[in-house]
């Protein structure tokens, strides 16, 4: 086998702990599954990892052609942060719902009283494109500080071709901040004011916006939100199917707030992954194993709705269920923009060990995302990698409002963020 790649610039990163999280997607816990390197070493080629291991096990012939090295420095490495489910691109705030929703109003009362949702694109189609770049980057920022190397955005609050369209272009833009940005498709989120009484009609235009949207290169998958507030199954349905249509992979908003099958309709149309899930049901369970669906887990949306029903995470756990985590940044349900606390969340209200939380955030979250070329520490992989100040990588969810980010490297270049 020839191992010269002629041109890729070859570069040794050394003296770090590495959590590589090598050993399979849901491994159960316990300290050898971090995959824990200490006087670990990494070889650089390009954008990816080339060689993962102990330094002194480095082979001489890979030491060659070294353009540069780096010393890391005694940190501790993890992969790139991934956050696989935002809504980061909106317009106003919903603060004044908080204080209703603390006096006791529900989430799905507001909703159904013309708030919610449509508060929030009544704001945003007022919103002019520069205007949502700016507060979508400040976001943005937000997560980058806390090692963000990848990040998923939906529409949804535009509900209207050209809104959607000026939402999933502000959504790509963000690729210019040093980030792989996958932008999702969530027309299907609620009906817009002008579709009053005309739920289906609305179906039949979010189907029909689809192609020109994909024409225009701004969709990489579609969602829908299937609930009693939002769209029936039969709607789902039909809004998977335009997106079968045209080869797009489908995620789907389900189970968030009573079980509609929504989790079992969308393993029928191998989805990459089901969101939310508290109301998740054992056949919904099962249909998502069979079709490798991913679960992301929302637990800033559990806690700002002060949700009392858990995620199945058990029965998930046991049917073998990648578990993946995610901020769900929207102003309505999780108005949260750090990572961390995410994960410390998991833990403390989902009981995931620190080692899921981690995995959740990395390796599941890619797969939630249908990107198979990161989230480990491994030989093949994007050289897409967090440095820490800490060490032992269950620190990440262990400490709040601490920042132990040292900075990150993304495609094997140091990004300068901090
Ligand atoms: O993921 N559930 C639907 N969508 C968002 C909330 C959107 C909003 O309230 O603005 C969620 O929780
Ligand atoms: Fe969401």
């Amino acid at each position: 086998m020839n191992l010269e790649r002629p041109g890729a610039r070859r570069t040794l990163w050394t003296n770090a702990t590495l959590a590589t999280l090598a050993e399979g997607e849901h491994a159960p816990g316990g300290n050898a599954d971090w995959g824990l390197v200490e006087r670990g070493a990494m070889v650089v080629e390009g954008e990816q990892l080339r060689w993962v291991g102990p330094a002194a096990e480095l082979p001489d012939a890979l030491r060659a052609d070294v353009v540069e090295e780096h010393d890391l420095d005694g940190a501790l490495i993890t992969p790139g942060l991934i956050d696989c489910h935002t809504h980061l691109v909106y317009g106003g705030e919903r603060s004044a719902e908080f204080e209703l929703r603390l006096q006791g109003a529900t989430y799905e009362e507001i909703a159904r009283a013309g708030g919610g949702i449509r508060s929030t694109v009544a704001a945003t189609r007022l919103a002019g494109e520069h205007e949502l770049h700016v507060l979508a980057v400040q976001r943005a920022r937000a997560l980058m500080a806390e090692g963000l190397t990848t990040l998923e955005v939906k529409s949804g609050y535009g509900l209207s071709l050209a809104a959607e369209a000026k939402c999933l272009r502000v959504a790509r833009k963000l690729g210019e901040l040093g980030l792989t940005v996958r932008t999702t498709y969530l027309g299907a989120h609620a009906l817009p004011p002008e579709f009053e009484g005309r739920q289906d009609e609305y179906v039949d235009a979010v189907c029909a916006w689809l192609p020109e949207l994909k024409r225009q290169g701004l969709v990489d998958a579609v969602d829908a939100f299937c609930e009693r507030i939002a769209f029936t199954p039969a709607q789902t349905r039909r809004v998977f199917e335009a997106a079968r249509a045209l080869g797009l992979p489908v995620k789907l908003h389900a189970e968030q707030l009573s079980d509609q099958g929504g989790a079992a309709l969308a393993a029928e149309f191998n989805a990459l992954s089901c969101d939310h899930l508290e109301w998740l049901s054992e056949s919904g369970i099962a249909a998502m194993k069979q079709a490798g669906t991913v679960a992301v887990l929302l637990p800033g949306a559990f806690y700002f709705l002060r949700e009392t029903k858990l995620p199945p995470i058990q029965a998930l756990r046991d049917a073998g269920v990648p578990i993946a985590l995610a901020t769900d940044h929207n102003p309505g349900s999780s108005p949260g923009l750090s990572l961390l606390l995410m994960l410390n969340m998991a833990c403390t209200f989902f009981r995931m060990t620190p080692q899921e939380a981690l995995r959740g955030m990395t390796v599941n979250a890619a797969r939630a995302l249908g990107l198979h070329d990161r989230g480990r520490l491994v030989a093949g992989q994007r050289a897409d990698f967090c440095l820490w100040d800490a060490a032992h990588p269950r620190e990440l969810a262990y400490w709040f409002g601490r920042n132990p980010l040292r900075q990150t490297v993304v495609g094997g270049v140091r990004r300068m963020d901090r």
